[in-house]
């Protein structure tokens, strides 16, 4: 089988053609050699034993020449490919192994060499973002851990009234509440991660879960002093309920979350085999830099509501849609509010 950029196997004509004519030569030099014993001498011993020593001569020639050959297209490339994966293999996957030819004239070992240039590169990106991804769970961990800490410290006084300690428990709830979002966040972000395959679907009335949905955030939004805007067709579809589940939710505490005062409209909209459901609010809105890190992983860009979450919530929404096959838009301006556009297909 012959992969992209594959040409010979570390044959080379060049090479080919210089080992032939130095075999020739060798040859016409033994017949020379035999002719000249033969005119100066009848003794056929003698001539056997110089014949021997000249083939002796002639076939180590031979055996330097195929070395020296197999030395340079053979085992220099192997030895610094082998090398090369040694050195990955006990983890520097920054290391790189130099590619003799250029790519028009690419042979087996420079493909193989560019392959394992592309997986070391791979294996080093991945390291990079594991160890980001221990380091900022490390670090969301650390203050919830810290608030449990100082509180049930602060519990042990005896002396302390009532109300006080009702607000401590009160802080422990919150923090406990917020580790455990954190713990079931990366559990689902991580099970979303290595789903490569399409979720089991399912036909069901999208409007009434999104209406559940919604009303799950009713108490907030009216403790919040919110208006509530629904505008929802009545829509059927064929897809993953508890995917789905996911986003709305998210896109709708995110919403709450970051508006003060103003309305948080929902719309829900079929056209033709698409569905669209729209999440706008009148809250802080966000500027175009921070627009684009939104869907990474532990950003938060509004380090007021920080301590209200942990910036995995639109990476679960980006990872879904992704394997739901939609798209998610967002269009916001800072002070003004955000809304955030998801489409899906109804994959009837
Ligand atoms: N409706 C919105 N209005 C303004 N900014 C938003 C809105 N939605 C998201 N953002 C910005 O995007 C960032 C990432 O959102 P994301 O939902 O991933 O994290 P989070 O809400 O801070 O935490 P979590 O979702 O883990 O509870 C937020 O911190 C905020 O800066
Ligand atoms: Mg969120």
């Amino acid at each position: 089988m012959k992969t992209k950029g594959y040409k010979n196997s570390g044959f080379s004509y060049a090479g080919a053609i210089i080992f032939f004519v130095t075999i020739a030569l060798l040859m016409q030099i033994a017949i020379l050699v035999y002719d000249y014993i033969r005119e100066r001498t009848d003794n056929n011993v003698l001539i056997a034993i110089l014949i021997l020593i000249v083939i002796i001569i002639l076939s180590g020639v031979c055996t330097l020449i195929d070395y020296l050959r197999r030395r340079a297209t053979v085992e220099k490339p192997v030895e610094r490919i082998l090398f090369a994966t040694e050195r990955i293999a006990s983890g520097d996957f920054d290391t790189r192994i130099e590619i003799a030819n250029t790519y028009d004239k690419y042979n087996g070992y420079d493909l193989i060499s560019e392959n394992l240039n592309i997986m070391a590169a791979e294996l080093s990106r991945s390291e990079i973002l594991k160890n980001d991804f221990v380091s900022n769970v490390s670090h969301e961990l650390k203050t919830p851990i810290a608030v449990i800490s100082g509180y049930a410290d602060a519990l042990r006084d005896q002396t302390l009234p009532p109300e006080e300690r009702e607000k401590i428990a009160e802080a422990l709830s919150r923090a406990a509440k917020r580790l455990s979002a954190l713990v079931s966040n990366i559990l689902k972000l991580t099970k979303l991660e290595n789903q490569e395959t399409r979720p089991e679907l399912e036909r069901f009335n999208l409007t009434s879960m999104l209406g559940e949905v919604i009303l799950g955030y009713e108490s907030v939004i009216e403790n919040k002093g919110l208006a509530l805007e629904c505008d929802l067709d009545d829509v059927y579809i064929t897809s993953s309920p508890s995917l789905l589940e996911l986003v709305f939710h998210n896109l709708i505490s995110n919403a709450i979350k970051f508006t003060d005062k103003g309305t948080v409209s929902i719309s829900l909209k079929r056209t033709d085999d698409r569905v669209s459901v729209q999440i706008s609010d009148t809250g802080c809105g966000m500027s175009r830099d921070v627009g684009m890190k939104i869907f990474e992983k532990f950003y938060q860009g509004d380090t007021s509501h920080a301590g209200e979450g942990n910036g995995l919530g639109l990476a679960l929404v980006r990872r879904v849609i992704d394997i739901l096959g939609g798209e998610i838009t967002v269009s916001s301006e800072l002070s003004r509010g955000s809304t955030f556009t998801v489409t899906i297909e109804d994959a009837q």
